[in-house]
């Protein structure tokens, strides 16, 4: 996920980037700039504090932030548990100056519909995948530690229609696999297939550093 995000991420600006749901900070340790983290659980954020300053926020609310005040916004493994994304994307052109941009990592939609998953062959340990219906946004519980959290299923269309509603011009879209050990040969032909999306918008189309 973190060399995803750098290919997709541009140069860091002066001006503060803000990690949306940043857990535990590992992400923001990764950073060459200023960068400030957010998200809503105590538990995680004592651990980032010790990266960079963090804020507890329940997303996609941002109103705790004034407007321009930042020059870009990331998320790494976080849109599928917002219930809105065209809230997140206009709070995102509020808060993001104008040569700003906002990037994302996230599971490849074709693997979020609920009901979507693994299977494993009890003869032979051969890992299946069970598809779903990728078509409907849907939302469904996972287990998630001791409990279970939400995850927003979204074609990857309804994904960019929602940024672009707010004005974010789609500039990058980087679909990748996952690392397959080659001798592992139960799991051949999954690194022909995307496991992950990275994104990335832009404000405006004046170039931003690279
Ligand atoms: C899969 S973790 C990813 C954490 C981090 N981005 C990383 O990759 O290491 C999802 C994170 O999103 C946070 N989160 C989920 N829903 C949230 C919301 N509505 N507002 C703020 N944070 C949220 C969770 O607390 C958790 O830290």
């Amino acid at each position: 996920m973190i060399p995803l995000l750098h290919d997709v991420l541009p140069g860091m600006s002066a001006r503060p980037v803000l990690d949306l749901g940043c857990g535990d900070g590992r992400i923001m340790t990764t950073m060459d700039g200023p960068v400030l983290g957010c998200d809503l659980s105590p538990t995680l954020l004592a651990h980032a504090t010790d990266v960079a300053p963090v804020v507890r926020c329940l997303l996609p609310n941002l109103q705790w932030l004034r407007s321009g005040k930042l020059g870009g916004a990331y998320a790494v493994l976080v849109l599928e548990h917002l219930p809105d994304l065209n809230q997140l994307f206009a709070e995102l052109a509020r808060v993001v100056d104008d040569r700003g941009f906002v990037a994302v990592v996230a599971n490849h939609p074709a693997y979020t519909p609920p009901g979507a998953g693994p299977i494993v062959d009890a003869a032979d340990g051969e890992v299946l995948w069970r598809w779903a219906d990728y078509f409907t946004p849907a939302a469904g519980e996972e287990p998630a530690g001791e409990g279970s959290m939400t995850f927003h299923h979204r074609p990857l269309g309804s994904i960019i229609e929602a940024a672009s509603t707010s004005g974010w011009l789609l500039d990058t879209l980087v679909e990748r696999p996952l690392t397959i050990d080659p001798d592992n040969t139960l799991l051949a032909g999954q690194d022909r297939i995307p496991r992950l999306i990275g994104l990335r918008w832009l404000k405006s189309q004046r170039p931003v550093a690279e």
